[in-house]
C-alpha cells in the first residue's frame, strides 16, 4: 500500500511561496478569524470542543489536552495561568521551532483562544534559550497582534484582557519538564517538583492553577475550534485524532518535516516513500521513533499482540502505524515526533555514547539515581569508544540503567535509562565485542567520539 498524502493542518501555509511570518500575511490567509468567533462564544463550549476532539499533547506525553483543561482547579479563587512549553530540546525534535519561526501568529491565535476558554489573563511562552531568533520573532508578532487588539486589554472590544509574555530559558533541557519550567519561570533553579499528588493544573506557577501546553498542541486548538471537535475526530484514528508532525532526521534521502493524519501512515511508508529510503548502498539498521528518550527499534524485529480493539497484529518495524498507541504497544513511544534514522554504517556503541553524554550533561542532579546513573552510563560508553572498556562493562552498564527508572522525581530518570536498556537489549552483541577487541577490530572501526 502506498503512503497517504500529507494532511497539513498546522503546516497548511508554512511552505507556500510568499508566506511570511508577519501579521499582514496571516490576516490575508484568514488569520485571527477563529479568535474573533471564539470571543463571541461561551468559554465552556470551547473547552467542550477541545475535549470532544480527543487531541493529545504533542510535547511527547500524549496526555489528552481536554482532560488536562478539565482538571484545572477553577474554584480556588486564584488566577489561572497558561504556559506555552516552547523549550523544545528533545534530540531529534524541531517542529515547534519551525512553527514559531514561520507561523508565529498561528501559535498566538491558539494561545488567545485557549486563554479565553480557560479565563486566563496572563500567558507565558517559555522558549528555549538557544532559540534567540524565535524569541525575537515572537516578540514582534505579539506586538503586531497587540496593535490589532488581538492581545492585551479589552481584546476585540469584548471586555476580556490577556497579556502574553515571552520568557527565554538559558539552555537547560530540564526546563522543558513542566515543573522544572515553572520553577525556572519563578526565578529559581529548575528542579522538577514531585508529582503526583499536585499537578500544575492545581498547583502550578506561583502555586496557582496552571495549564502547560506544547506549541503544536495550542496550534491544534485553533483548528479544533474552527472545525468543531467532532469534525476533528474524523482526522486520524480513534484515540489518536488529528494530524501529527514528524521530524525525520538521520540516514534517509529526504529528511525534514512531514505532517500526516495520525496513525494513517506506517513507519515503512514514512521512511521509504516519503523520505526516499536509505542512502545509496545502505540499509536501515535502527530507528528511534519519538525523540531520543524513546526506545530504539531494530529493523528485522517483529512484534505480535492484540490491539485495543482486540485485533491481532504481527508487525515488522516498517508495518507499525505512527501513532501514540501503536508505538506504545510495541514498547516504545511516539513522544515528540522526532524520528531518528540510523543505517548500517552506524556503530551503536558510539550512538549510545553520544546519547548518554547528552543525558549526563542535562540531569539536574536532584536525585541520586539519575545524577550518578546518567554519569556512570556516560563514563562506561565513553570508555568503550575510547578503547578502554573493561570485561564487565556490558553487564555494569545494564545494571546501572536498570536501577534508575521508577526511582526519580521526574520522567528524566526513565528517559535517560531507556536508550541504554533498549540499545543493549537489541544490539547487545555490539557492546560485548568491546572489552577484548583491539580498536582495529571493533565494529565499523569505531572512532573516538567524546
Ligand atoms: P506526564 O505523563 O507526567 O504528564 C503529561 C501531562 O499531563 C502533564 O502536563 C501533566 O501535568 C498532566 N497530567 C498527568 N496526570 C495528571 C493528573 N492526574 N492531573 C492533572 N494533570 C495531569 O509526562 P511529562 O513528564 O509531562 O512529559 C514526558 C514526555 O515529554 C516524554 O514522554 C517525552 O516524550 C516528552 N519530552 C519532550 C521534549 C520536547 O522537547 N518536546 C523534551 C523532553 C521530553
Ligand atoms: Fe533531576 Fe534527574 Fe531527578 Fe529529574 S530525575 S529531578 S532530571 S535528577
Amino acid at each position: 500500500m502506498s503512503a497517504p498524502e500529507q494532511r497539513r493542518l498546522i503546516f497548511q501555509h508554512i511552505d507556500e511561496p510568499g508566506y511570511t511570518n508577519d501579521i499582514a500575511c496571516y490576516l490575508r490567509n484568514g488569520g485571527y478569524e477563529v479568535l474573533k468567533k471564539s470571543i463571541g462564544r461561551k468559554p465552556e463550549d470551547l473547552i467542550a470542543e477541545v475535549k470532544k476532539s480527543g487531541v493529545r499533547g504533542r510535547g511527547g506525553a500524549g496526555f489528552p489536552c481536554g482532560v488536562k483543561w478539565g482538571l484545572v482547579d477553577r474554584k480556588s479563587g486564584k488566577p489561572i495561568y497558561l504556559i506555552v512549553n516552547a523549550d523544545e530540546s528533545e534530540p531529534g525534535t524541531f517542529k515547534d521551532r519551525y512553527i514559531m519561526h514561520q507561523d508565529p501568529h498561528q501559535l498566538i491565535e491558539g494561545i488567545m483562544i485557549s486563554c479565553f476558554a480557560n479565563n486566563v489573563k496572563q500567558a507565558y511562552i517559555y522558549i528555549r534559550g538557544e532559540f534567540p531568533h524565535g524569541a525575537r520573532i515572537l516578540e514582534t508578532a505579539i506586538a503586531e497582534a497587540r496593535e490589532q487588539n488581538f492581545v492585551g486589554p479589552d481584546v476585540l472590544g469584548s471586555g476580556y484582557s490577556c497579556e502574553i509574555y515571552v520568557h527565554r530559558g538559558a539552555g537547560a533541557y530540564i526546563c522543558g519538564e513542566e515543573t522544572g519550567l515553572i520553577e525556572s519561570l519563578e526565578g529559581k533553579r529548575a528542579y522538577p517538583r514531585i508529582k503526583p499528588p499536585y499537578f500544575p493544573a492545581v498547583l502550578g506557577l506561583y502555586q496557582c492553577p496552571t495549564i502547560v501546553n506544547n506549541v503544536e498542541t495550542l496550534c491544534h486548538v485553533k483548528h479544533i475550534v474552527d472545525m468543531g471537535g467532532d469534525a476533528y475526530t474524523k482526522i486520524g484514528t480513534p484515540n489518536n485524532t488529528g494530524t501529527r508532525i514528524f521530524c525525520v532526521s538521520g540516514h534517509v534521502q529526504r529528511p525534514g518535516y512531514y505532517e500526516f493524519e495520525t496513525g494513517k501512515i506506517t513507519m515503512g511508508q514514512l521512511l521509504n516513500e516519503v523520505c526516499g529510503g536509505p542512502l545509496p548502498g545502505r540499509k536501515f539498521k535502527a530507528v528511534i521513533p519519538g525523540g531520543s528518550s524513546a526506545k530504539i527499534l531494530k529493523f528485522g524485529e517483529r512484534f505480535k499482540g492484540k490491539t485495543r480493539a482486540g485485533e491481532e497484529y504481527d508487525w515488522g518495524v516498517e508495518d507499525v502505524p505512527m501513532d501514540f498507541d501503536s508505538l506504545g504497544m510495541i514498547g516504545t513511544m511516539g513522544g515528540s515526533g522526532g524520528v531518528i534514522v540510523m543505517d548500517d554504517s552506524v556503530n551503536m556503541v558510539e550512538a549510545l555514547a553520544n546519547i548518554n553524554a547528552f543525558y549526563a550533561h542535562e540531569s539536574c542532579g536532584q536525585c541520586t539515581p539519575c545524577r550518578e546513573g546518567s554519569l556512570w552510563m556516560k563514563k562506561i560508553t565513553s570508555r568503550m569508544v575510547h578503547g578502554e572498556a573493561r570485561v564487565e562493562d556490558g553487564a555494569l552498564l545494564k545494571s546501572v540503567a536498570d536501577q534508575i527508572p521508577g526511582r526519580t522525581i521526574c520522567a528524566f530518570g526513565e528517559a535517560c535509562s531507556w536508550p541504554t536498556q533498549s540499545f543493549l537489549a537489541k544490539f547487545g552483541d555490539e557492546f560485548t565485542q568491546y572489552p577484548a577487541a583491539p580498536k582495529s577490530l571493533r565494529p565499523n572501526g569505531a572512532t573516538e567520539l567524546i
